[in-house]
């Protein structure tokens, strides 16, 4: 059977059903250049250990850079009797090199413990690409927090108005879980930086191979202990692809942030043209959609990892087959975030922020009774009394259809002795915000302190 790597021992080739289960070209091409990368380490470790003199090396590596050149420009593509991205390139590489020559790459090396490896590979170049797509979302993020830097905001617990804050101080806040997002890929990098290549297919190789000088040349600091592990876990594309969840979990709590603040009832934001789309029905609609498909992608994106797991447990060791699906999940989460963040990122540099109607409603909710009942409190009344006196004082206002800064000297006191004209001097929002000078609080001093620290922790990224 052309193409098929294990023909030996079989009477017939495989069944048309078999083969269209089987293949997995449709999604593992995309590690070609990485699957070649890895030959041409290999064909060295081959060289160095005595298996292929100097002639044949430079004729393999030449043959396998005619290959690459082959893949890149589309003139070699996988076939249908190709059973995934292995089968496929070592037909092109006899293609290239001739049969005798390009026979010998095989030796001491399996799919199992490539495949480990290849994806691994990829994983990390991803990982690099998805930190700098964050970092300009952090930046942008961060720009538009510096630009309205002085805008209030009503801050809210359970959706309910809470206590007044900055807008930069809540958009600072979206921004250091993606930092810590691109801190945890750092860290899942630790963990991707051994190579699987020489593991074979379960139990190591006999030829003498340096997995080491293999596992340099890929860009990887070592090589893995053990042989099975190496190439029977899975775990290290299972964190890779909760990170990417986490990522779409934070980009959709921004992005439902973005959705509430665009309706008419908030009118917190406007969307730019170019970041957001009509309908085909009603002509006055103006949509917030990449909030919506961030919002949405969440669910996918976690959707591949609950599948991913559920493929890895109870597998018994070394390699099973089912280790295949772990591809598809990963790379579409690589995808959908590789096209997702970009937009984000648009979408957020271009709001335009309506800080009047922010500050219009930031006092409301008596969202300034906390600042009186810590008032009262350095005024040496106890919490107790304060939190109870400010209630009263609430209760009144709301009986009056009154705002707290709206009643008279002579009704502050007549609810309590305690409540004197000068407790007007945190009725301001302003006032509230900047008493919350505590650290990493919300007064104005602490944020700019906050976006310089922002600021420097992504440089040192
Ligand atoms: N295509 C397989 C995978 O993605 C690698 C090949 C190993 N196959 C095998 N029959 N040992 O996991």
């Amino acid at each position: 059977e052309a193409g098929a790597l294990w023909g030996g021992r079989f009477s017939g080739g495989p069944a048309p059903e078999l083969a269209e289960l089987s293949r997995s070209t449709h999604f593992d091409w995309q590690l070609a250049q990485y699957d070649i990368a890895g030959s041409r380490a290999h064909a060295k470790a081959l060289a160095r250990a005595g298996y292929l003199d100097e002639t044949e090396l430079a004729g393999m590596l030449q043959a396998l850079d005619d290959l690459a050149a082959a893949v890149d420009s589309g003139e070699f593509t996988p076939q249908p009797m190709d059973e995934d991205v292995h089968s496929a390139l070592e037909r092109g590489l006899i293609e290239f090199s001739g049969p005798e020559l390009g026979g010998k790459l095989r030796a001491g090396r399996s799919r199992n413990d490539q495949i480990a490896t290849l994806v691994r590979m990829l994983l990390r170049d991803h990982a690099a690409t998805l930190t700098r797509l964050l970092v300009d979302l952090i930046d942008a993020t961060a720009s538009q927090a510096d630009a309205n830097f002085d805008a209030i905001l009503p801050g809210r617990t359970h959706l309910q108005h809470a206590q007044p804050v900055l807008l930069a101080h809540q958009l600072l806040a979206h921004c250091w879980p993606l930092v810590r997002d691109i801190e945890r890929l750092r860290d899942w990098d630790a963990r991707a930086n051994a190579s699987p290549y020489g593991s074979g297919a379960l139990a190591g190789n006999t030829l003498g191979l340096d997995a080491e000088l293999v596992a340099h040349d890929l860009g990887f600091a070592h090589g893995v202990e053990n042989s099975i592990d190496g190439t029977a876990s899975r775990d290290v594309v299972a964190e890779f692809a909760y990170v990417t969840a986490q990522i779409g979990i934070d980009l959709s709590r921004f992005a439902e942030e973005i959705i509430i603040w665009n309706t008419k009832e908030f009118g917190f934001v406007t969307l730019s043209d170019s970041y957001s789309t009509g309908s085909s029905i009603m002509p006055q609609k103006k949509n917030p959609d990449i909030a919506e498909l961030a919002r949405g992608k969440a669910g996918r994106l976690i959707g591949n990892l609950a599948g991913l797991l559920a493929t890895l447990k109870g597998l018994p060791l070394a390699y099973n087959r089912d280790l295949q699906e772990d591809k598809e999940p990963v790379f579409d989460s690589i995808k959908t975030l590789e096209v997702l963040l970009p937009a984000f990122t648009g979408m957020v540099a271009t709001l335009t922020f309506h800080t009047e109607r922010m500050a219009e409603l930031a006092p409301q909710g008596f969202s300034l009774a906390t600042d009186v009942a810590e008032w009262l409190v350095k005024q040496h009344v106890t919490f107790r009394d304060a939190h109870e006196i400010t209630g009263t004082l609430v209760k009144f206002a709301e009986d009056h259809d009154l705002d707290l800064d709206q009643l008279s000297d002579e009704q502050f006191a007549a609810i309590s002795p305690h409540l004197t004209p000068q407790v007007r001097s945190v009725l301001t929002i302003e006032g509230s915000v900047a008493s919350r000078d505590g650290s990493g609080g919300t007064a104005g001093v602490r944020v700019r302190e906050q976006l310089a620290a922002l600021t420097e922790r992504v440089r040192a990224l």
